[in-house]
């Protein structure tokens, strides 16, 4: 698959601090300090000791600390990148924002509304630019899916689909025993919730069912493990979507999207994304990718350089980016349909979603 391209280079440096550095903050931070042009990865910081002084030594910049609030004090931070655990994402948005940064979180931007709309109140009262890390709408196929639906090629949407599927080992879920309660749609599905939105612009969710069960790892479903779901929506403007995630995809990491309409049909997505492959006798076979930061690598990389050009835009020294940034609606979005679908789960209901309209509630 190829990715979206980089946006032009900046002029002056945008300096930014990676607070978290676990698996993808250092994958972010790596980002940052070798693959983005006008940007600078200033400093880093994470709680646990050394690791922020070992990604630091490796990408060979000299500020580390294991408070963020260094960060948040620093003036030449221009922007924060959120990669802790999630349940710190809010309270870090809000002292970054407060501090005068932009702020890039990663998803989920809170664990529950009342949470987020704090931090996105913050940002509000800051005035600071915020970006959530929804990366699949930098990626060249889903882009191109939605230019499509936007040119109005495939009709008025009826159906769509978004698929998460974690790449699992032959033992099942690597780290189970750390994995959260309703990560599956917290922290997963959240991808897919806003995909779906994304393609299905304009349109609010009203209705969410959700069916989810620990088919992988059974013996983990007593701490709260849920490891496969299938979630349907209802629209307002009348399509239904079904998204579904698993942990364990034994081939590879696998992200897919579809859209169906009155008019036809946008694809996003394919497991198999190198060019190679062979044809034998036994028939055909293609590598797949096995990592999240392989699928989305480009994907990855183009969201940052929006964020860098988002602070640039700021700074007058950039045009604003040609793409509308996911941000507080997107983010507030996503998170209410992960939550319906944890209470759908509990009560077994389906939940309806009641929406404030200038007539009334929905
Ligand atoms: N967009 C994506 O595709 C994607 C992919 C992976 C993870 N994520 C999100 O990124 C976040 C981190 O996930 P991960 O897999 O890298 O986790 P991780 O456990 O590998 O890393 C988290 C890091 O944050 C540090 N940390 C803990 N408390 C902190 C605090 N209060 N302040 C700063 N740092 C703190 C930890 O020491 C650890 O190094 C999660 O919210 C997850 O949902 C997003």
């Amino acid at each position: 698959m190829a990715y979206s391209p980089n946006t032009p280079p900046i002029p002056e440096p945008i300096r930014i601090a990676v607070i978290g550095c676990g698996w993808i903050g250092a994958f972010h931070a790596r980002s940052l300090a070798g693959h983005l042009p006008g940007v600078r990865l200033e400093a880093v910081a994470d709680p646990a000791p050394g690791a922020a002084a070992a990604l630091a030594a490796e990408l060979g910049i000299a500020k580390h600390t294991t408070d963020p609030a260094d960060l948040f004090a620093d003036p030449d931070v221009d922007g924060v990148l959120i990669a802790a655990p999630s349940a710190f994402h809010a309270t870090l948005i809000a002292q970054a924002a407060a501090a005068g940064k932009h702020v890039f979180s990663e998803k989920p931007a809170g664990l529950d509304l009342v949470e987020l709309e704090g931090a996105l109140d913050a940002v509000d009262r800051a005035g600071v630019e915020f970006q959530i890390g929804f990366n699949r709408r930098f990626a060249a196929d889903f882009a191109e899916a939605k230019n499509r639906i936007n040119a109005g090629d495939i009709g008025s949407v009826q159906l769509m689909r978004s698929l998460t599927r974690d790449p699992g080992t032959a033992a099942g879920i690597g780290h189970a025993e750390r994995i959260k309660p309703n990560t599956i749609f917290l922290e997963t599905l959240i991808h897919d919730f806003d995909t779906l939105n994304w393609f299905n612009e304009g349109a609010r969710v009203t209705e969410v069912r959700a069916m989810a069960d620990a088919l992988v790892e059974p013996s983990f479903k007593g701490g709260g493990l849920l490891d496969t779901a299938v979630v349907t929506l209802r629209y307002d403007n009348g399509a239904i979507a079904v998204a579904e995630a698993s942990f364990s995809a034994l081939y590879g990491y696998d992200v897919r999207g579809e859209v169906f309409g009155s008019a036809g049909m946008a694809t996003a997505g394919n497991p198999v994304q190198l060019a190679t492959g062979t044809f034998t006798a036994a028939g055909a076979q293609a590598p797949t990718e096995r990592l999240n930061i392989e699928l989305f690598a480009g994907a990855y990389r183009s969201e940052l350089a929006h964020f860098a050009q988002l602070i640039a835009a700021r700074n007058g020294h950039a045009e604003a980016p040609a793409v509308p940034t996911p941000g507080a609606q997107a983010a507030r979005d996503a998170l209410e349909i992960a939550l319906a679908c944890v209470e759908s789960v509990r009560t077994g209901e389906a939940v309806r979603l009641v929406r404030e309209t200038a007539g009334g509630a929905l």
